[in-house]
């Protein structure tokens, strides 16, 4: 979709990637480690200082301690972070629960890991996570369950007793979870999401994935990081070792750095304006929003422009018609649902954007 936006020079509000500059108090951080010779390879684990302030920082938001240790790993980007817990945990044919729509990563890298994938369906006019369906997708077979929780595509987020059943569950057939948590800052609940890292009983067999890319809209950096158990963590270390190594020093450095300086909770506030002012915006098309409780995603449902074709065929025709590109759900489906008539919209963007882009819309 960005490939067709940038040649109908449409507003592109497909990807996931903010259009506005990163700190530069950041950049300045990770220039000035670069400029003191932070240039060779980190530790693998990651850049010490920087593993002690996630540590710190896991437990100002969650109550919960990590060894920086034994328990964190600083990954190229969540998705290798993902990549990694799928290595390190699935052997071939076994069983891995993934819920559509899902995040287009997870399932080529569990594949490419022999994992065999049962898929349960999000309820498909909340994206609520359906007891019923996952109560019978799990079994013996399973070895892991992996979640994202503030949801991409659709906003959605887990309620305490989706955590309680997930609870019930592992303790009966002992799985894996895998928490992708990548927008964790992006959050608009008044008492925050809830990350699954509050659950005692989960958290011995837990992994945790977070992205700075996400959290300080530098997409581009490709840095985040992984949080599980010493015993958990050691086999997934024995994996990146050989396949990654280290991650580049100057930018864990500049974080480490940038950390103290920061108030994180900033970011929210910051994506909650957006996600109000674009739905303003929005007020004035026929595209009709779904609630969006954290990412920067807002699904909106274009059955009142036209219901006589695909998401596909819709956000195509949108981009060239109306100059403004999307992302179609169904995508995010091994087999989509008929009758989906969803758009994701990214409002991660400048505001002149975001209206352009209404404005545009509001046209059809
Ligand atoms: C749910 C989810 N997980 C992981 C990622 C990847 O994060 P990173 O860019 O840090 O690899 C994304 C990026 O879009 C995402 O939406």
């Amino acid at each position: 979709m960005s490939a067709l936006a940038e040649k109908h020079k449409a507003i592109n509000l497909s990807q996931g990637f903010p259009d506005f500059p990163v700190d530069p108090k950041l950049i300045d951080c990770v220039v000035k480690a670069m400029r003191e010779g932070f240039n060779q390879y980190a530790p693998m684990p990651g850049w010490q200082p920087l593993r002690e302030k996630l540590s710190v920082k896991h437990h100002s938001d969650y109550a919960v301690r990590y060894n920086p240790e034994t328990e964190i790993t600083i990954t190229p980007g969540a998705t290798q972070a993902l990549q990694s817990v799928f290595a390190s945990t699935i052997r071939p044919n076994d069983e891995v629960v993934l819920f559509a729509p899902a995040y287009d990563s997870y399932a080529p890298m569990i594949k490419a890991c022999g994992g065999k994938i049962v898929w349960v369906e999000l309820s498909p006019s909340d994206f609520s996570v359906p007891h019923q369906k996952l109560t019978e997708a799990v079994s013996s077979k399973t070895r892991l369950i992996v979640l994202n929780n503030p949801h991409n595509p659709s906003g959605a987020v887990w309620k305490k007793e989706d955590v309680l059943l997930l609870e019930a569950l592992q303790q009966k057939f002992g799985f894996f979870v895998l928490a992708d948590e990548v927008y964790e800052k992006i959050c608009f609940l008044p008492k925050g999401f809830e990350s699954l890292t509050k659950s005692e009983i989960l958290r011995p067999s837990l992994f945790l994935v977070y992205s700075f890319g996400k959290t300080f809209h530098a997409t581009g950096w490709k840095l985040g990081y992984v949080l599980a158990p010493e015993n958990l963590m050691k086999e997934l270390r024995s994996y990146f070792q050989y396949a990654v190594f280290s991650v580049n020093t100057p930018m864990q450095k500049g974080i480490a750095d940038y950390l103290d300086s920061v108030d994180l909770n900033e970011v929210a506030k910051m994506y909650m304006e957006k996600q109000q002012f674009f739905e303003n915006e929005m007020k004035k098309t026929k595209l009709r929003p779904l609630p969006t409780y954290g990412s920067y995603f807002q699904l909106y449902d274009y059955s009142e422009i036209r219901n006589d074709i695909g998401d596909v065929e819709m956000a195509e025709w949108l981009t060239i018609s109306a100059g403004v590109a999307t992302i179609p759900v169904s995508v995010f489906y091994p087999n989509p649902p008929t009758h989906m008539r969803y758009l994701r919209f990214c409002f991660a963007k400048k505001n002149e954007n975001l209206s352009r882009a209404a404005l545009a819309l509001a046209e059809l």
